[in-house]
C-alpha cells in the first residue's frame, strides 16, 4: 500500500506487488520490506521465519468506526425491523440504542471488558488489527466513564489495538432531566474533563440526527470540545443529510456513515481534508441504501470503510465481508477498497505507523494463503488471513 496518494480514484495497478517478498523486522517494528533473498544476504544474522507455501501479505486491517463494548441483544429489534418497523420507530417506542444502554448500564466494568475484548479477537482473527472502539452506551458521567474504563482494560486482554472514542452524544438518555443542549453542557462540564484527566480518549463523536442531536446542539457541543482538545467525529447523514458543513468547519476527522449525502455534500467534502467513513454494515443491517463512496471517489476524497458493529444497525461485525460487497455495489476498485481499510483508515485515525508495509512502520501484518491478492475481495471475506502479525501479538511472541 506503499505510496499511493491519499485522496481520490486507485487503480489496481497502483498497487507495488513485490514477488517472494520478505519483512525484516526489529523491534516490533518494520526495518526494510522487499526480497527475501536480498534481505537475507543482507542481514545474515536474522532470524528467520519461514512461510511455506504461497501467500499473499499485507498490512493489518483498520476499522476506523465500531462500537462493540456493550451487553445484551437487539435480536429483538432486528425481528421487528423484519416485520416491518423502521429503525427510528423503534428508537422512538423505547427499543433501539436505550435498550443497550440499559443492559450495559446493568453491566459491571470487568463483565464489558471481557465482552469487547472477545469481540476484538474475534475481529484480530479475521485479521483486523487496530479497532477504533466508541461508548455511547452508558449515557451518564458514571458510565460512560465506566465503559471507557472497560475499553482500556480490553486493549490490554487482545492482541489488536484499541483507540477509544466518547460518545456519550449518542442520544438523549431517557432518565435525564433536561432538554438534549442541557444535557451536552453537563457531559461538557463534568465528564469530557474527567476522561482527559484519566487519559481515556482524545476523541469524541456526536450523532446527528432526528431523535438524537440537531446541527446547532452538535456545533455547541464540538466546539467546546475542540476547546478541550478533543479529536471530533460526526455520526452524520446516516438517515437525511445534515452535517457535512458542520463537520467541515469545526475540522472534524471524519464524517461517518453518509448513506443520505447528496451532490452537495459530497462536494463540500471533497473541498476538505475530513475523511468519509462509509459502514457498509449499518446498510446491510438496516436493509438502507449503501454510502455513495464511487461519487465520494470521483469528487477526490479519500474514502475509508469500516463496519460500525454495533447491536442495533450493524451486528454482523466482519470488516472484509461488508467492504467486498460495497465493492460490488459501487463499483470500487481493489485498490480503492484495501486503501479504505488500511493505509486511509491509518489517516482518519491521525495514526501514521500502520496500513502500509513500509521501513519504520509497526510490524503490524497479514497473509493471505493465495497466490494472488485479487483472491481476497473475489472470495467476498471468506478468504481469511492465516498469519497475523500485531506489535502486541510480537511482545507475546506469537510468532517467535
Ligand atoms: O452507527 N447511528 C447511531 N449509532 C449506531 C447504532 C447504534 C445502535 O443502534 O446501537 C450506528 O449505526
Ligand atoms: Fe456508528
Amino acid at each position: 500500500m506503499d505510496k499511493l496518494p491519499l485522496q481520490g480514484h486507485l487503480s489496481d495497478d497502483q498497487l507495488e506487488i513485490i514477488p517472494d517478498g520478505g519483512i525484516l523486522c526489529k523491534n516490533g517494528k518494520i526495518v526494510e520490506v522487499g526480497n527475501f533473498e536480498q534481505l537475507r544476504r543482507e542481514n545474515a544474522k536474522a532470524e528467520v521465519e519461514y512461510v511455506e507455501g504461497n501467500y499473499v501479505g499485507m498490512p493489518g486491517l483498520i476499522d476506523a468506526h465500531t462500537h462493540i463494548c456493550w451487553a445484551g441483544s437487539r435480536a429483538n429489534d432486528y425481528a421487528m425491523r423484519l416485520a416491518g418497523k423502521t429503525y427510528l420507530e423503534i428508537a422512538e417506542t423505547g427499543g433501539g440504542i436505550w435498550d443497550t444502554v440499559q443492559k450495559t448500564r446493568e453491566a459491571s466494568v470487568e463483565d464489558l471488558a471481557n465482552l469487547t475484548a472477545q469481540r476484538a479477537e474475534k475481529m484480530f482473527r479475521q485479521g483486523t488489527t487496530t479497532i477504533e472502539v466508541k461508548s455511547g452506551y452508558g449515557l451518564s458521567v458514571e458510565h460512560e466513564l465506566k465503559i471507557l474504563e472497560a475499553i482500556k482494560r480490553a486493549n490490554k486482554k487482545t492482541s489488536a489495538e484499541l483507540i477509544p472514542t466518547c460518545l456519550a452524544a449518542h442520544i438523549l438518555p431517557n432518565d435525564f432531566l433536561g432538554s438534549q443542549s442541557e444535557y451536552l453542557q453537563s457531559i461538557v462540564q463534568y465528564l469530557l474533563p474527567e476522561i482527559k484527566k484519566r487519559n481515556l480518549a482524545n476523541r469524541v463523536d456526536i450523532f446527528v440526527e432526528k431523535g438524537a442531536f440537531s446541527v446547532s446542539e452538535a456545533k455547541y457541543y464540538l466546539s467546546q470540545a475542540k476547546n478541550t482538545g478533543f479529536d471530533r467525529i460526526i455520526h452524520g447523514d446516516q438517515f437525511s443529510k445534515n452535517s457535512a458543513s458542520l463537520a467541515v468547519e469545526l475540522q472534524a476527522l471524519s464524517i461517518d456513515h453518509l448513506e443520505y449525502a447528496d451532490e452537495t455534500e459530497i462536494e463540500i467534502l471533497a473541498k476538505s481534508n475530513v475523511f468519509p467513513i462509509v459502514l457498509p454494515g449499518a446498510s446491510i443491517g438496516l436493509g438502507e441504501r449503501f454510502a455513495p463512496a464511487r461519487k465520494l471517489l470521483d469528487a477526490g476524497c479519500s474514502l475509508v470503510i469500516a463496519s460500525d458493529w454495533n447491536p442495533g444497525s450493524a451486528p454482523m461485525g466482519d470488516l472484509l465481508v461488508q467492504a467486498a460487497i460495497l465493492d460490488a455495489y459501487e463499483k470500487l476498485t481493489m485498490a480503492e477498497t484495501l486503501a479504505a481499510i488500511t493505509c486511509r483508515a491509518a489517516l482518519a485515525l491521525k495514526i501514521n505507523d500502520i496500513g502500509i508495509l513500509k521501513k519504520g512502520n509497526k510490524a503490524d501484518f497479514i497473509a493471505f494463503p493465495t497466490t494472488n491478492f485479487k483472491e481476497i475481495l473475489y472470495q467476498q471475506g471468506q478468504l481469511k488471513p492465516e498469519i497475523i502479525v500485531s506489535a502486541k501479538s510480537l511482545e507475546t511472541n506469537v510468532l517467535g
